[in-house]
């Protein structure tokens, strides 16, 4: 991957595309037809969400994700779902590759058409001749544009195929998803200049050796980016996971000291998952470990501090190992209090009560703060069966049948669940 900065190469793609924009007309805002470019459902409902919906006509989105993560499969998914003809631009892989996997996945659509090619004029030509309702490019990176001179996937190729497929999308109100390969740095293989590109920017993250697949959007233009989807690979693809607590939940072992179960959220979607923590003596002589896995090591930080200097709980001469189970990143402060509670119990090698479920910020004076959308937390834990719950002192109990018990300090949380004597204060 090419990624050194050319300074001509913006001016090239720039050029090629502002030839084939036709000229803009001021309009009066109210004018405008807000009625053109509603979503159509892709009929894969995880998918939908993160969408808002479903996919714009002319629009063009990215799906980012590291090698192996399923990809490929869904969009063949998506594909094969679709209402009308569709084609499939298989950049990577050859025909027989694509058409043994769609087997597998019970994709044989008889209106998805196929076409192993890397040359972007001959893509266009095949849009036209097959007049598709839906394209996959199978990869951004492994797509040339003779005329753009540079070896295909480096910044110049990809950047300026990318810009050439918005233009026609947008010509042909015609919806396009681009895979793009995710480096190992983070990145959308060196152009994160693609993302103002696109209109939609999607990314399959998940553990591979884990089932569980999650879909976000960091960019959307036609909707919210706070949506989550879930997906589980199986043997036969990927299937939406709608009951996600459910399937988070599931190897749960009660009574473990260090495992809580949190209410979070992730967008308007509210999960829950089990918290688990881990100390050990350190050996002598070496530094503390703090080990994370899908909780942010600075947080963790953070709250062994404020547990050190509000709760009087050291954990300097320990090794503490935090960790999210199924595979979930937590990514929004609402865990906090229970990822306290989960270290606690675990130094103290007392276990929390099975039915118990928390929610609540930890501030850095030890204080707990509201966490959003307590009420929808509340709900997912009672449609699971928890019978109580610790949360923010400005939590409405009026709303959930769960018996909460608020509290306003992290000590006062440890206290309600016999973690620290109640003076400690
Ligand atoms: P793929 O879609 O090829 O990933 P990407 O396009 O992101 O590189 O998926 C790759 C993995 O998915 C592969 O290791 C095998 C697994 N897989 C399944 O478990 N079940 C299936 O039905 C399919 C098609 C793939
Ligand atoms: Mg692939």
């Amino acid at each position: 991957m090419e990624d050194v900065e050319d300074p001509n190469e913006g001016v090239v793609s720039l050029a090629a595309g502002m030839a084939l924009v036709p000229p803009g007309e001021p309009t009066l805002i109210a004018d405008v037809d807000a009625t053109i470019g509603s979503p159509s459902p892709t009929n894969i409902g995880e998918l939908d969400r993160v969408l808002g919906g479903g996919l714009v006509p002319g629009s063009v989105t990215l799906l980012g994700g590291e090698p192996g993560i399923g990809k490929s499969t869904l969009l063949l998914q998506l594909l094969a779902a679709a209402s009308g003809t569709t084609l499939y631009v298989t950049a990577e892989e050859s025909a027989q590759q694509v058409r043994l996997r769609a087997s597998r996945l019970n994709a044989l659509s008889p209106q998805l058409w196929l076409l192993p090619e890397m040359s972007l004029p001959n893509i266009i030509s095949a849009i036209d001749s097959v007049k598709p309702q839906l394209v996959v490019i199978d990869s951004i990176q492994t797509v040339a544009d003779p005329d753009l001179g540079s070896t295909p996937g480096s910044v110049v190729q990809v950047r300026g195929c990318a810009h050439r497929l918005v233009q026609e999308a947008k010509r042909r109100d015609l919806p396009v998803v681009l895979v793009g390969h995710v480096t190992k740095e983070g990145g959308l293989a060196g152009p994160r200049v693609l993302e103002h590109v696109v209109d939609t920017v999607l990314s399959f993250e998940g553990d591979r050796h884990h089932a569980l697949r999650l879909l976000r959007a960091s960019k959307h233009r036609f909707g919210p980016t706070s949506e989550l989807g879930l997906f589980e690979m199986t043997e036969t693809g990927l299937a939406g996971v709608p009951d996600a607590s459910k399937l988070f939940l599931a190897d749960r072992r009660t009574g473990v000291p260090g495992s809580v179960v949190v209410s979070t959220l992730e967008g308007q979607r509210p999960l829950l998952v089990e918290v688990q923590a881990l100390t050990n003596p350190t050996n002598g002589g070496t530094p503390a470990r703090r080990s994370v896995q899908g909780v942010d090591s600075a947080r963790l930080s953070m709250l062994l501090a404020v547990l050190e200097r509000r709760a009087r709980i050291s954990l300097s001469g320990h090794d503490v190992y935090a960790s999210v189970v199924g595979g979930v990143k937590l990514t929004e402060p609402g865990a906090d209090l229970g990822l306290c509670l989960a270290i606690v119990s675990a130094i103290t090698n007392t276990p929390l009560p099975a039915d118990l479920i928390v929610a609540g910020e930890v501030g850095l004076a030890g204080e707990v703060r509201h966490a959003s959308h307590t009420s929808q937390r509340l709900s997912e834990a009672e449609r699971l069966g928890f019978t109580h719950a610790l949360v923010p002192s400005r939590t409405s109990r009026e709303l959930t049948k769960l018996t909460c018990q608020t509290v306003s300090t992290v000590n006062e949380a440890l206290a309600h669940v016999g973690l620290v004597n109640s003076n400690n204060d």
